[in-house]
């Protein structure tokens, strides 16, 4: 403060006396100012409902996590058109493109250039002689079906061009090929493939589910199953039910409109069982940061 403007006030504390500064003119502007800004800031968001930054954050989080549960599921839509076995590993075992030559140079002639089938059986249908997961499709091209004229090729191609043909098998399933060659085994289909996911009880491995789960569904439910997309998975509070039954179909069949993946294009059955014993593991387990529960609440 500058010596002029120094005004000693005329009372006086045993001898301590007080001068008269003026505040400074900028510091009293931003004093009236921030009243006037609190006069219009709090009616504004505390009693009229403007939006809050905690609101804001949200709408914008739901905006995203509509849009990743819209993009998840075209991509599971889209997905396993390519690969439409019930066994995902079929596009990681090995190349398509080399399995496409391997296939057009030693399999054609028995089950046709398409796999529409010829003498050997058509291997584009849903119909399996020996199954149709990617360990019964390497099984039988390894180890061949000697007294029906199917070749043993593991000694022939060695596992790397086994592997190849077997995931360029998995893309062959659905493409409906012209001149099949009638069905021959057991529909694999979804009526079969749901007796084979959804057997009376559960029989999984929990252990084994917890693996799953972590590569497959933490995405939309959580570390712990609290939910993020995806529901909620450890309160009593289930859309489709909570039985073993309902958990199985949920997991199996999805439910793509909503986001969740059909797990049976994805997994093989003995997956499917596994990470549905762990879910069931999940309720009542109280992880940190819930989702808000929806559905209907079944008492336990
Ligand atoms: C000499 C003829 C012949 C050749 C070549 C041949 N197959 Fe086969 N394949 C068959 C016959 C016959 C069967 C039916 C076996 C049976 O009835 O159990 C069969 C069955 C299969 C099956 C099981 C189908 C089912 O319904 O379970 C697969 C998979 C298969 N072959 C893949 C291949 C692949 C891959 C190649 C080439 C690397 C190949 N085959 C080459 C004759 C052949
Ligand atoms: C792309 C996101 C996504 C992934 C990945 C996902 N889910 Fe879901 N899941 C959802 C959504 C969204 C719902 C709610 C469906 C609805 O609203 O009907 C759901 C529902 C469920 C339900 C039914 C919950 C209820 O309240 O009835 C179960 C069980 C389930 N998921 C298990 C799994 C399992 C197990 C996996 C992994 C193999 C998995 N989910 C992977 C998004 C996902």
């Amino acid at each position: 403060m500058p010596q002029e403007k120094d005004k000693l006030l005329d009372h006086n504390f045993d001898g301590i006396q007080e001068y008269d500064n003026p505040l400074p003119r900028w510091w009293v502007w931003l004093f009236y100012g921030s009243i006037i800004f609190s006069v219009i800031y709090f009616p504004y968001y505390h009693l009229f409902g403007g939006t809050s930054a905690r609101e804001e954050y949200q709408m914008e989080m739901s905006a995203w996590e509509q849009k990743q549960a819209e993009q998840a599921a075209v991509a599971a839509a889209n997905a396993p058109a390519a690969n439409t076995s019930s066994d995902g590993v079929a596009q990681s075992i090995g190349n398509v493109d080399a399995g496409k030559q391997v296939f057009a140079t030693n399999c054609v002639a028995c089950h046709g250039m398409l796999g529409e089938g010829t003498i050997g059986p058509n291997l584009t249908d849903s119909f399996w002689i020996h199954g149709n997961r990617t360990e019964d499709l390497l099984r039988v091209v390894n180890e061949g079906v000697p007294d029906k004229g199917m070749v043993a090729w593991k000694a022939i191609l060695g596992p790397q061009k086994v592997q190849d043909v077997v995931a360029y098998l998995h893309t062959l399933e659905g493409t409906n090929p012209p001149n099949p060659k009638a069905p021959e085994g057991k529909d694999y289909s979804s009526a079969d493939t749901m007796a084979a996911v959804a057997p009376a009880a559960l029989t999984g491995n929990a252990d084994s589910g917890k693996q799953v789960f972590t590569t497959n569904c933490v995405a939309c439910h959580g570390m712990l199953g609290e939910g993020t997309i995806g529901p909620n998975l450890t309160d009593n509070f289930w859309i489709h039910g909570n039985t073993d039954q309902d958990i199985l179909q949920v997991i199996a069949n999805g439910v793509p409109e909503k986001g969740m993946v059909a797990w049976k294009t994805v997994l093989n059955p003995k997956k499917i069982q596994d990470v549905a014993v762990y879910v069931t593991t999940l309720k009542g387990t109280n992880p940190p940061n819930p989702k808000a529960p929806e559905g209907t609440e079944y008492p336990e």
